[in-house]
């Protein structure tokens, strides 16, 4: 019989805090009447001997799991790893330090059920949330995180906090197929690859740590930049469309080669580019890999074409805006053109073109 809820800790050097917590969350969820749960925590074999503590106590509660992962170190895939261990329904994924309340799981536990949310986040940006005892500098790297993952991955829009590590899935809904925990923001991940998903909030106070100190550093926020440019369709689009231009150039000038008038070597140029795109928008950016048999193929082939007209027509759009009407030199027109025109581009691409609710990868 498979449990109702996996709560998943990973954990590395936690021994002041994990057995605590264990003892908080059995209260807990025992008073909201949540028996059938599991707990899986997964240390990274803390030279502090966690692992030790986790052991004892899951001999003589069976709900605790222990994976001791040796010789492999890294959050990211430490939550991986609980995240395809885990057998329940639900899984919630916190940490063992106590800034992630666990007397917030009943409520989280309850929005998905309740309010059939695929995800629920534990929210410090929604309304009600917030830091206790952070200052101005963990504020503004924070919002800076935020900030990024807003703009570079859209589909984490749903949520004002896509960067929180207390966060609950359910497993019937959302694909965890793909997800690696490149970076130690694993949320992140999950919201881009199921683009589809209803997520909802419940706000909570982080706290400052119970015991102990943080284990990430400046790496690990290098780490997440890296995952977030990995995960980011909008940056693969971006790149996708920067290796068109030699591709339309390059077709353009064999075809002026062979004595093709200039307007039939352009348009050429600028077909084979929106094809080149396409086939690499299909197998990278959004790895639709042609499904749907040929039908899909032209419906997302037209498409595909709709929206980079479209995107043209913004970019002209605006340079004629800004230079007629404000007075502004063309070219800088041109040039905010040129943005808001791949953000038209780009936007239709996704919602509209390749608008599947699950990504096999990115
Ligand atoms: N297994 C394993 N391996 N666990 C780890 C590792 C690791 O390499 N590094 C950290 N952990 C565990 C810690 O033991 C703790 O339970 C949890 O992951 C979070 O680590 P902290 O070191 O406490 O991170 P933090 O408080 O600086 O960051 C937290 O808040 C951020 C939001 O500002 C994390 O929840 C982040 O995911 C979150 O983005
Ligand atoms: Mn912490």
């Amino acid at each position: 019989m498979n449990p109702r809820i996996s709560i998943v800790i990973p954990t590395y050097n936690e021994v002041e805090n994990i057995g605590a917590l264990l003892e908080e969350l059995r209260s807990i969820l025992g008073s909201s009447g949540i028996e059938d749960y599991e707990v899986i925590v997964v240390d990274d074999d803390s030279p502090d001997g966690t692992w030790r503590v986790v052991e004892r106590i899951s001999r003589e509660d069976s709900r605790v799991r222990l994976i001791r992962r040796v010789g492999v170190k890294g959050l990211g895939t430490a939550i991986v790893r609980g995240l395809n261990e885990a057998r329940g329904d639900y899984v919630v994924v916190m940490d063992a330090d106590f800034q992630h309340p666990p007397s917030l799981i009943p409520r989280l536990l309850d929005t998905a059920a309740k309010l059939g949310a695929d995800v629920v986040v534990a929210s410090r940006y929604a309304r009600g949330g917030g830091f206790s005892g952070w200052g101005l500098a963990r504020r503004v790297v924070s919002l800076g995180a935020l900030l990024l993952a807003w703009i570079l991955v859209p589909e984490s829009r749903g949520t004002r906090d896509p960067i929180s590590g207390f966060f609950l899935i359910n497993r019937k809904t959302v694909s965890l197929k793909g997800v690696k925990g490149l970076g130690y923001k694993v949320l992140l991940e999950v919201l881009a690859l199921n683009p589809g998903v209803r997520v909802l909030e419940v706000p909570y106070i982080f706290k400052p740590r119970r015991a102990g100190s943080s284990k990430l550093g400046v790496d690990d926020l290098i780490l997440y930049l890296v995952q977030i440019l990995t995960v980011s369709s909008m940056a693969r689009f971006a790149l996708v469309g920067i290796t068109g231009i030699p591709v339309n150039l390059g077709v353009m000038a064999l075809a002026l080669g062979i004595g093709a008038p200039v307007d039939v070597a352009s348009l050429s140029g600028i077909e084979a580019s929106i094809a080149w795109n396409y086939i690499w928008h299909e197998l990278w950016t959004f790895k639709t890999t042609f499904t749907g048999g040929l039908e899909g193929v032209i419906r997302r082939y037209l498409g595909y074409h709709i929206s980079v007209a479209l995107g043209v027509l913004t970019q002209y759009a605006t340079m004629r805006l800004l230079y007629t009407l404000l007075g502004l030199n063309p070219l800088i027109g041109q040039l905010a053109g040129i943005i808001l025109g791949f953000l038209v581009n780009y936007t239709l691409s996704r919602e509209k073109v390749w608008n599947l609710s699950h990504r096999s990868g990115y």
